[in-house]
């Protein structure tokens, strides 16, 4: 099995986010909870955007010890100086540099000429590299450029001394198949002379689908953030990527370092700190992604929990295992063994009159909560052992 490295950028694409901006101490705490996690690789920020920005990368470099510490520079020399100044002092520091490759972005907003952007990569890689010997190269709206000039651009990289080579799918514009075939293609042409990075955001809602199937393609770095916060609509959510080569390993033949039991820790500080919550049907660290609703499916978690679980949610650091919702549409086996973990012993002859009760609340009140549970059994002069 291919190691998948990990690379978090919470910190730097998910403090883009539309209203965030996470204060030193927040990115610290976080950047610690991340390190405890495993994360190969974690992007403490964009260096030259602000003094307040560098203080922040320079501080989380000089506290991480097992991960990679990474800042964003854009392709020239000032950011490259200051991100160096900044993360210099990490046990394992990487400069990640990008510059634009497709034409939209060359015409209307970098205003430079496909032979500058080669001019430019070739040089500023080999500027990064005289500071630093992990170097990460983007290829910033990689997925609308010319395939060709893209593939140019990033041999000129690679054979400019990245380490890395980073497939932005900065508009989330791609589709899984159209990726795969970007990706086999960069294969091809830097075959095993660097790392091949894929990076998506999630403006159609394919983030994590196009990321995984990138790599089946050959890349091995995901980037994303915790949540899937980022720009707009934001970037792959890294717990659901790396959830999915856990739990179909089968299918991907890959795995992780990651410690999978710190992820919902994580998930509520990054929800906490950035003021995003998370839907509650947000898959492996939404409210409702362990709860069971209607009475077959309660029937078939209180038989055996595989019935409608794939993820043991003590796997994402969820202590409690699935739970089930009591409403209109549960049956005799969910509300009896949700009355059992609460200690009753509901005596057999009761057991149709508690139900049909059970079912007049339920539709009066919709959700049955456990103080309802107490006040019915109450009614049936039944007390709890617990
Ligand atoms: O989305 C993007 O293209 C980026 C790069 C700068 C890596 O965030
Ligand atoms: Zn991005």
């Amino acid at each position: 099995m291919d190691r998948v490295y990990i690379f978090d950028t919470t910190l730097r694409d998910g403090d883009q986010t539309p209203g965030v901006s996470f204060t030193l101490e927040q990115k610290l705490e976080i950047a610690k909870l991340l390190e405890e996690m495993k994360v190969d690789i974690i992007e403490a920020g964009f260096a030259a955007a602000s003094e307040g920005e560098f203080n922040t990368v320079k501080t989380i470099a000089k506290e991480i010890k097992n991960s990679v510490v990474a800042t964003l520079c854009r392709t020239v020399p000032k950011d490259i100086d200051l991100g160096w100044e900044a993360v210099k002092y990490a046990l394992n520091p990487r400069i990640h540099v990008f510059i634009s490759t497709s034409d939209i972005h060359l015409q209307y907003m970098m205003k430079k000429t496909r032979e500058e952007v080669l001019e430019i990569t070739e040089n500023m890689v080999k500027y990064a590299k005289k500071y630093c010997s992990d170097v990460e190269f983007s290829a910033q709206d990689a997925t609308r450029s010319d395939l060709n000039f893209l593939l140019k651009v990033i041999k000129v990289a690679v054979d400019s001394g990245a380490t890395t080579v980073n497939i932005p799918d900065t508009v989330g514009y791609i589709t899984p198949a159209e990726y795969y075939d970007i990706i086999s293609k960069v294969k091809e042409v830097i075959q095993d002379k660097a790392i091949i990075s894929v990076h998506c955001h999630d403006d159609l809602g394919m983030a994590v689908a196009n990321s995984l199937y990138a790599l089946k393609a050959g890349a091995r770095q995901v980037e994303g953030t915790i949540n899937g916060i980022g720009e707009r609509a934001g970037n792959t959510a890294l717990e659901e990527v790396i959830m999915a080569i856990k739990v179909r390993k089968d299918y991907y033949n890959l795995y992780t370092n990651i410690d999978t039991t710190k992820i919902y820790k994580v998930s509520q500080t990054v929800s906490t700190y950035s003021g995003i919550p998370i839907p509650p049907n947000k898959a492996i660290v939404g409210l409702n992604a362990f709860r069971h609703q209607s009475g077959v499916h309660q029937h078939g978690v209180v038989s055996n929990r595989l019935n409608y679980e794939i993820i043991d949610p003590k796997d994402i650091g969820l202590e409690r295992g699935g739970i089930l919702v009591l409403n209109k549409n549960s049956g005799r086996h969910g509300l009896f063994a949700k009355l059992r973990e609460l200690g009753y012993e509901v005596p057999y002859n009761l057991m149709e009159n508690i139900f049909i009760e059970f079912k007049k609340l339920a539709d009066i009140k919709g959700e049955i909560k456990d103080p309802d549970l107490i006040d019915l059994m109450k009614k049936f002069d039944i007390k709890s052992k617990s």
